[in-house]
Order: C-alpha cells, then sequence, then structure tokens
C-alpha cells in the first residue's frame, strides 16, 4: 500500500460507475479506495436507528452523530464502514436508507463532519475517493479529478444489473425505465441542493461511460493518475 501518493477524485451521478471504477482504480495502482456514498448511507442508517424523528433530522447535532460511533477503519484496498463496533455494509443499500440519502446528504453538520472524516482519511495520499462532491468541495487540491457520466438509461441497467442474483434475465424494458426515473429524481436532488451540489469539478476530465467497457473506463482514470506522477 503507498503511504504517498496522488489523491484522485472521481464524482458522478447515481449509477454512473463511480464505486467500481475508484475501486478498480486503486487496486491497480496500489491505493485505497474510500466511497464517500457509503459514510452518507451510515449517518443515514444511524438516524433511522436513533429514533429521532425524521422531521428533525435536519437539526441534528454533532453531539448526535458522534454518538452514531461511525467509524472508517481501513480493510485490504479500502475501508470498512463501522458503525457502533459492528462494519455495515448490505444495511446501507436498502430501500429505506437509499430513499432517504439525499435528504441526509442535504445538512450542513452531516456534510461538515463528514467532509473532516473523509480529509483525515485521505491524509497521506494514495487515496481514490469517489462521490458527489469530492473534487469541489472535499479535496478541491486533488491531484487528479474525474467526472465520469453516463447515459440515464445505460445507468439504470447497470444498477439493476448489479443488483441482480448470477443467472438471472437481463432487466426489461420496462424495469430499466422504472429504474431510470428513481435515478433522474435522485439527479435532481443531488444537482438542486444548495450545499455542495453535483458538478463537475473545475479542472475535471469528464469521462462518458456510456460506450466503454469497464476495463476501458478504469484505464483512462489510469492513465490519467501515471501522466500526473
Ligand atoms: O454514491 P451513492 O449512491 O452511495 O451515494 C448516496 C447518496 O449520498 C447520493 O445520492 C448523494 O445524495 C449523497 N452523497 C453526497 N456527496 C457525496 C457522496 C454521496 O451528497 N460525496
Amino acid at each position: 500500500m503507498t503511504e504517498r501518493g496522488a489523491v484522485v477524485t472521481i464524482d458522478g451521478p447515481a449509477g454512473s460507475g463511480k464505486s467500481s471504477t475508484a475501486r478498480a482504480v486503486a487496486q491497480s495502482l496500489g491505493y485505497r479506495h474510500l466511497d464517500s456514498g457509503a459514510l452518507f448511507r451510515a449517518v443515514t442508517l444511524g438516524l433511522l436507528r436513533s429514533g429521532i424523528p425524521e422531521e428533525q433530522w435536519s437539526e441534528v447535532s454533532l453531539e448526535q452523530l458522534e454518538e452514531m460511533r461511525i467509524q472508517l477503519v481501513p480493510s485490504g484496498t479500502g475501508f470498512d464502514v463501522e458503525m457502533d463496533g459492528d462494519i455495515v455494509d448490505k444495511a446501507l443499500r436498502g430501500p429505506e436508507v437509499t430513499q432517504r440519502v439525499p435528504k441526509v446528504a442535504r445538512i450542513p453538520a452531516v456534510r461538515d463532519w463528514l467532509l473532516r472524516r473523509q480529509r483525515a482519511a485521505a491524509k497521506g495520499g494514495g487515496v481514490v475517493v469517489d462521490g458527489r462532491d469530492t473534487g469541489s468541495v472535499v479535496f478541491p487540491d486533488a491531484s487528479v479529478k474525474v467526472f465520469l457520466t453516463a447515459g440515464i438509461e445505460e445507468r439504470a441497467r447497470r444498477r439493476l444489473l448489479q443488483d441482480q442474483e448470477e443467472g438471472q434475465e437481463p432487466p426489461s424494458m420496462r424495469a430499466v425505465r422504472r429504474e431510470a426515473e428513481r435515478l433522474a429524481e435522485r439527479d435532481r436532488q443531488d444537482e438542486t441542493r444548495e450545499i455542495a451540489p453535483l458538478r463537475r469539478p473545475e479542472g475535471a476530465i469528464e469521462v462518458d461511460t456510456t460506450g466503454l467497457s469497464f476495463e476501458e473506463q478504469v484505464a483512462r482514470v489510469v492513465e490519467a493518475v501515471r501522466r500526473w506522477g
């Protein structure tokens, strides 16, 4: 594992392949992958478990966030998200959390708290971070910034394939359209919020992955990092 190295940010809309790309890029470079979305999901899960009524979530205090005991624990080529001493992973991906996370991501105290967590985890470099504002707000001085995009139906199709068990039929057009509507709604919420909206960070390389294979999109980012170093 590299002790010192670049901070690479990969931002983009839901389903653009950020996390899987970031993971593969980190592996290829011997860096660590930090999935910032998992942190926003962990806070959402923490709020659901806390019993705080949803209409009061926007008032969440620093003490209440600290009480959730959310930690990033280095593991393999990434970080595990721990909550109250347990690794949370599957629980972060359920519909209860996914639906509410854009609302939680709009709370300034949450963003501020997670910003500090992300910067602490990336100290020393050698990290590939993916999210919505990692190149614009969290790491404005990142060595390499990437903005990943893909057509909305392509993103919906990938999302559905990702959730499928092996050997299942490919998703129907109807299922793809339904998922595309859900993604469009999440994009809208992430792009129109006042605080740290989703947008292409200044100086970012834009990679449209619609017609690229996974290996090609990973190679584009790895090449950009090699050019930097
Ligand atoms: O990437 P993922 O789908 O796990 O992110 C879940 C949600 O967390 C996003 O829809 C967005 O609302 C929020 N998020 C964010 N800023 C980040 C990462 C995620 O606002 N850097």
